[in-house]
């Protein structure tokens, strides 16, 4: 398996694998909207605010993480790890948590000093994340389900140096997603 960045040229087989990956966890409803997300989120956001990582093996892709910015009114550069799918076929291997160490590292060696997500905590502590408080560190909209509100630090420095107000890239601007 490799773990890389995308290219240009990955797009289309990502926003496909994002489409198909959750309409068979969560319905044809779902992988629209996330397929939507993505294509949006590679569309709408300026590249400096967005990286995206790949798993590919024998030159398919078969898991797409992304990493967009997070801002607050004082920090370093936060980013948020969302939305995360691994083909269906390849779950339960190790893609999904390795193609995530991979994505952490590379973007602590770009000098990001935190990551946030929004997901399922008994996946995201296997890689790092802790939950955090709504009050203790701000989310862009009232969170659904708080206790899917996730953060690690990248840089050795306390998560609570998160202060005030938090803003989301563009594509993220839906309180439906949140
Ligand atoms: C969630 C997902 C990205 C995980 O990737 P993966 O390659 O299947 O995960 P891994 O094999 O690396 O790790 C799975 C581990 O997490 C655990 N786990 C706990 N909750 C889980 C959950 N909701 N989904 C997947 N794994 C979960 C598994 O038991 C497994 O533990 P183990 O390594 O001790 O056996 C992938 O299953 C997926 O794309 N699911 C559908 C879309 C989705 O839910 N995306 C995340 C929300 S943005």
């Amino acid at each position: 398996m490799q773990y890389r960045r995308h290219t240009q040229s990955d797009v289309p087989a990502i926003v496909q694998l994002f489409t198909s990956v959750f309409a068979d966890a969560e319905g044809d409803a779902e992988g629209e909207l996330i397929g939507r997300l993505a294509k949006d989120l590679f569309e709408q956001t300026d590249q400096r605010d967005l990286f995206n990582f790949v798993a590919a093996s024998q030159g398919e892709i078969v898991g797409s993480i992304f990493f967009t910015r997070l801002t607050f009114q004082a920090s370093g550069p936060v980013f948020l790890l969302a939305p995360v799918a691994v083909r269906t076929d390849k779950q339960g291997q190790g893609v999904g948590q390795a193609l995530i160490r991979h994505g952490l590292q590379a973007v602590r060696e770009q000098g990001v000093v935190a990551a946030l997500t929004y997901g399922d905590p008994r996946f995201y502590t296997k890689v790092g994340f802790r939950g955090i408080s709504e009050q203790t560190i701000a989310a862009p909209y009232e969170l659904s389900q708080p206790e899917g509100w996730l953060g690690q630090s990248l840089a050795g420095t306390s998560l609570e140096t998160l202060a005030g107000k938090c803003a989301c890239v563009e594509a993220f601007r839906e309180p439906d997603y949140w």
